[in-house]
């Protein structure tokens, strides 16, 4: 599938998939909304010096993945991160979109290049505290339970992935949470939550990212 790079309204760039008319990010601000949704309602609800087992939904550019990094390090979190993606994009096409620079994270530049580039299915070790594993697997092939604390999902819109929103998805998602865990996405679609209350999950609406009214939350509350 064609890949195209798109600057978006924060100066970040991202990339488009013209044959869905589909993109990585928002068009909004791709920077500033991985910050809303995965960091200030995700990753915020995690006292600091705390261990956060995360699970991503979407690899993707790695962008969220570099974020949490950079947060972590400030906050002194213990990370283990588990990146799941379906269609890997190359290291060098990840490398044109500059965003350490608009991270600002130049000092990190090591790190982010081993972040991108690093094999799948095989750990790395970032600083000592932050673990990272890549794998290579379709959303509906992931099996693990009681494995996160945190999940970022981030698979493309409902538009045109809604085999992905769907609660045989969300199922395996409560499944991979701890109790109290924690499920972040950019979507308010009400089919969504419906599908995430229906397999367990206690939902919130919450106000979305830059161009986005409400985003969801699902908490899976202890019994
Ligand atoms: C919205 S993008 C994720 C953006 C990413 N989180 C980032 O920070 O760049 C959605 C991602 O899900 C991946 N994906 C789509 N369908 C998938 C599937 N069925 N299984 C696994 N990954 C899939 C896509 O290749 C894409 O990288």
């Amino acid at each position: 599938m064609e890949r195209k790079i798109i600057k978006t309204s924060d100066g970040s760039y991202s990339v488009y998939l013209p044959e869905w008319d589909e993109n990585y990010h928002s068009r909004h601000g791709a920077i500033q909304e991985a910050y809303h949704v995965f960091i200030k309602h995700g990753l915020d609800l995690f006292p600091d010096h705390s261990k956060v087992r995360i699970l991503e939904m979407g690899f993707g550019t790695g962008l969220n993945c570099m974020i949490t990094y950079l947060e972590a390090k400030k906050r002194n979190l213990t990370i283990d991160y588990l990146g799941l993606e379906g269609f890997p994009l190359e290291p060098e096409l990840i490398w044109e979109l500059n965003h350490l620079d608009q991270l600002g994270a130049e000092n990190f530049k090591d790190d982010y290049k081993k972040l991108i580039a690093s094999s799948w299915e095989i750990p790395i070790d970032l600083n000592g505290k932050f673990k990272l594993l890549k794998q290579e697997l379709m959303f509906a092939d992931f099996t693990g339970k009681s494995v996160s604390d945190l999940i970022y999902f981030d698979a493309f819109g409902a538009r045109v992935q809604p085999e992905l929103w769907t609660e045989e998805i969300f199922k395996k998602m409560y499944e991979a949470l701890d109790a109290n865990g924690v499920l972040v996405t950019y979507s308010a679609k009400g089919s969504v939550r419906r599908a995430m209350q229906a397999v367990g999950f206690t939902v919130e609406r919450l106000p979305g990212p830059p161009g986005k009214r409400e985003m969801l939350r699902g908490i899976k509350a202890q019994k």
